[in-house]
């Protein structure tokens, strides 16, 4: 079986329902369920017998060790983490405590478990970390796109704690001869992202009759990816990557943040016009920026091109079409978010149950 940590999330969930759907293997999903985890991302696998979901956090070190022992993973896929930028710049703690801390806690239960492994088991074992391209820092306009050997600069409190979780997988490896695998892919969209992230929010807002928030002059440049497209990517790294080696994932979609705006209202326009006629980019509003914000991102994704034979199936126009299409079929799931009530039902459903375990 495979342990996937932050498995209700907007990636890990993706990653989940994606292996379910074309392998037998079992999953064990770990998450804390964070205002960003929502079990209602993985409804479709609640009853299947191939998926447990364990309420926990990969700080807890008894837990962790304990998962591991009890169900010994082949592999583990970490995708855990506080994820927004924005939310970083308001309150980093989280980020430490999740994002390094975390990491640096299932990094050694892990090792643990590993080095008791059977010699063949120990070999075939690996250890996939999530990352990002925000570790590289911000590009020029004329600077080549990020490659795996691009010096770390961090800029955002969510960038820097990536960057150090990075940096102690990288150690694990050359230290203890931990089977690690890192890939740093670029900005995700598709199926069950949070509506406060920017694609999201904006089909969100924009059939809410709401603004669509842009940040300062909205030409800062991101390389969206596919989320399905990152799933795949993982999956041949899993399988094939060499231990030790990092991998960049992108979509080879460099985008302007209002271009992606302006696209998201045209095919909202032809496929859910407002009832008052007009255009959706009448609802374009500039906001102050983001401090500290970086201009642009990009991607090299040769390596795993060349090694892995990994590509993005969806250009961007496919992908984004799939994604509007997807939360126009699901505005119930946008609406239990925003209301609250996903967490509501965690509560309910986990509160007992926490407490079970606590006096157990
Ligand atoms: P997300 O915020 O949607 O999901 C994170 C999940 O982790 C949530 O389910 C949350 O409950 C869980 N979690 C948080 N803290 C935890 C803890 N201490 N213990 C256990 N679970 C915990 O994030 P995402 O967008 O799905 O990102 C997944 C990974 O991919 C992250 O590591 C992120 O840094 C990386 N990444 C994301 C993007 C993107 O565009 N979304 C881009 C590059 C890299
Ligand atoms: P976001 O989805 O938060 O991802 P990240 O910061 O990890 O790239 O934001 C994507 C881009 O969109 C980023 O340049 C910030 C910008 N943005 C806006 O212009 N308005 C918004 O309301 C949000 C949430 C983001």
């Amino acid at each position: 079986m495979i342990l996937v940590t932050g498995g209700a999330g907007f990636i890990g969930s993706n990653f989940v329902l994606d292996w379910l759907a074309d392998n037998d293997e079992t999953v064990v999903t770990l998450d804390k369920l964070t205002y960003a985890g929502n079990l209602n991302n993985l409804a479709s696998v609640r009853d299947d017998s191939r998926h447990l979901f364990v309420h926990g956090d990969i700080g807890d070190a008894d837990l962790v060790s304990s998962l591991l022992a009890q169900h010994k993973p082949r592999a583990i896929a970490h995708f855990a983490a506080e994820s927004h930028v924005d939310r970083s710049i308001h309150g980093p703690a989280a980020f430490i405590a999740t994002n390094v801390n975390g990491t640096f806690n299932l990094l050694e239960s892990t090792r643990a478990y590993w080095a008791a492994l059977p010699e063949n088991e120990r070999a075939a074992f690996r250890f996939l970390h999530v990352s990002t391209d925000e570790v590289y820092g911000s590009l020029s306009p004329e600077d080549p796109p990020f490659t795996e050997t691009t010096a770390y600069q961090p800029n955002s409190p969510y960038s820097a704690s990536k960057a150090a979780s990075d940096h102690l997988v990288r150690a694990y490896h050359h230290t203890y001869g931990l089977p690690t695998l890192t890939t740093n892919c670029s900005n995700n969209y598709g199926p069950y992202h949070f509506p406060e992230k920017l694609i999201p929010l904006v089909i969100a807002n924009a059939r809410a009759g709401k603004p669509l928030p842009i940040y300062g002059d909205g030409q800062q440049i991101r390389d969206w990816l596919y989320v399905g497209d990152h799933c795949a990517a993982i999956r041949r790294a899993l399988a094939d990557g060499r231990p030790g080696e990092t991998y960049n994932i992108g979509g080879w979609n460099e985008k302007a943040n209002l271009d992606v705006v302006g696209m998201l209202c045209d095919i909202l326009d032809e496929l859910a016009p407002r009832l008052q006629g007009g255009s959706y980019r009448e609802q374009i509003t500039y906001v102050a920026d983001r401090p500290g914000h970086d201009r642009r991102y990009a991607i090299d994704a040769r390596k795993i091109e060349r090694e892995l034979g990994w590509k993005p199936a969806e250009t961007f126009e496919t992908g984004i079409r799939r994604t509007v299409q997807w939360y126009l079929a699901n505005e119930e799931w946008v609406r239990n978010v925003q209301s609250g009530d996903y967490m509501k039902w965690m509560e309910r459903n986990y509160s007992q149950r926490d407490a079970e375990r606590k006096t157990a």
